[in-house]
């Protein structure tokens, strides 16, 4: 008993001069550190950015796209012609997506309407927005941005009619069998697509995503709601009920990371070419283009794609650019000369193919975009700053179309 509790009490003593020891030892270690800091020798970062790419020191919060606090200031009158104009001379549309509170800024608008000529509601058409309720539609989102496209003659590519996500909440509760299923979609793409006709048919809505995200990254189906609801079908189906509602409309399939040569874009051309094969309404390939300067596709791939597409006698639409630059390690203006690059390949491969017809960015300004929302970094991805200044991207497009 004795000798056992004898050592422990030695034990004890021990371990007290052990914890003294390591206390100190930490705190030097800790002083060691602040100090090595202090003279820059080492970085420290936040602990949520240890594994994530870090933000450029001068992107400020505004550019990250959370709600922009203070009003852009007047933006500089730019001299250079617009990007309307020298693309409507080459007779390619020109446009972004947009929300119908944006286009209430007198600064917003008249950018857009100088710079571009169509326009995409980015969420204003979707089924969650446009179709709350099962036995009621709400088209006044996108009649706004449909009646400020008539007043400054600009387009509008119609988005989206059948995809898997933001769908409404009496869809994903809804027990109906298949082919109730089939018939909730005919009379949706008849009515949003009948509306958008127009009374005077004047084809403001002169293009649909018909069918949005449906090929998965090996070049399989999606497996999204439509397919679990419907089956494959959805898709032909789909293309016929929105030529039944506006036989003059452009039908698009629209997906992203199928843009260069990849197994997604083996999937998509497969899936297209069946479509026009069976003489399915099909007008065109949307190439969506949410990118960055790792993943970016070559111009020589873009062109290949765009071509064996135009032999299917498919159009192309490049509908959703944008170059994410929170990963690259550089100052800003050297990620901006990086993203510029970017565009001018994008575009140049555009011009190259004939098939190329619209060439549209995910949003006008990187005060509003979508993708610091979506990663939770700020990010500068479109043509314009959040005071709606020009970058060097546009100047690298306005160059391309001189
Ligand atoms: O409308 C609700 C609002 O009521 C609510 O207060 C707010 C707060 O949560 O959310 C609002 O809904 C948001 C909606 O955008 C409208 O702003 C959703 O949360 C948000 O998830 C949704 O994000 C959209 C995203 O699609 C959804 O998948 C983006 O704005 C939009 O840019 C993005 O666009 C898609 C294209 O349609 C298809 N291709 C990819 C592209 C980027 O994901």
């Amino acid at each position: 008993m004795n000798a056992v509790k004898q050592d422990r009490h030695h034990d004890h003593s021990l371990v007290e001069i052990l914890a003294v020891l390591g206390i100190d030892l930490l705190l030097l270690c800790l002083t060691l550190i602040a100090g090595a800091s202090r003279a820059g020798l080492i970085q420290t970062l936040p602990l949520a950015q240890l594994s994530m790419p870090t933000a450029a020191p001068t992107m400020n919060v505004v550019a990250a796209g959370y709600s922009s606090t203070t009003q852009p200031a007047t933006p500089t009158p730019d001299p250079r012609p617009p990007l309307r104009a020298l693309a409507e001379a080459r007779g390619l549309l020109v446009g972004v997506s947009v929300a119908p509170w944006w286009l209430e800024d007198p600064h917003y608008s008249a950018l857009l309407t100088r710079q571009f000529n169509a326009i995409i509601p980015e969420n204003a058409m979707k089924w969650d927005t446009i179709h709350p309720e099962p036995d009621r539609y709400d088209f006044s989102q996108g009649d706004a941005i449909v009646e400020f496209a008539r007043r400054n003659g600009l387009k509008v590519r119609g988005h989206t009619l059948a995809w898997g996500n933001q769908l409404s909440q009496w869809m994903l509760e809804g027990d109906f069998t298949r082919d109730q299923w089939i018939q909730i979609l005919h009379d949706h793409i008849i009515t949003v697509v009948g509306h958008y006709r127009g009374a005077n048919n004047d084809h403001t809505v002169f293009a649909w995503d018909v069918v949005n995200e449906a090929v998965g990254l090996q070049g399989e189906l999606y497996s999204n709601f439509w397919l679990q609801k419907i089956g494959p079908e959805y898709i032909p189906l789909a293309f016929q009920f929105a030529h039944e509602a506006d036989p003059d409309a452009l039908l698009f399939y629209n997906d992203n990371g199928g843009e260069g040569l990849n197994p997604k874009s083996q999937g998509i051309y497969n899936l297209v070419q069946g479509l026009v094969k069976s003489d399915v309404p099909i007008d065109g390939v949307g190439l969506q283009l949410h990118t960055d300067t790792f993943i970016a596709p070559s111009e020589a791939e873009l062109v290949a794609n765009m071509k064996r597409l135009a032999n299917l006698g498919l159009q192309v639409h490049i509908t959703e650019m944008d170059v994410r630059v929170q990963n690259i390690k550089k100052s800003l203006s050297e990620k901006l000369q990086d993203q510029a690059g970017i565009y001018r390949r994008v575009i140049s491969a555009c011009l190259a193919s004939p098939n190329c017809t619209g060439f549209f960015t995910w949003g006008l300004t990187d005060r509003f975009s979508w993708i610091p929302g979506h990663t939770g970094y700020p990010d500068a991805p479109l043509l314009f700053d959040e005071n709606y200044q020009p970058k060097p991207a546009l100047d690298a497009i306005l160059e391309m179309l001189k």
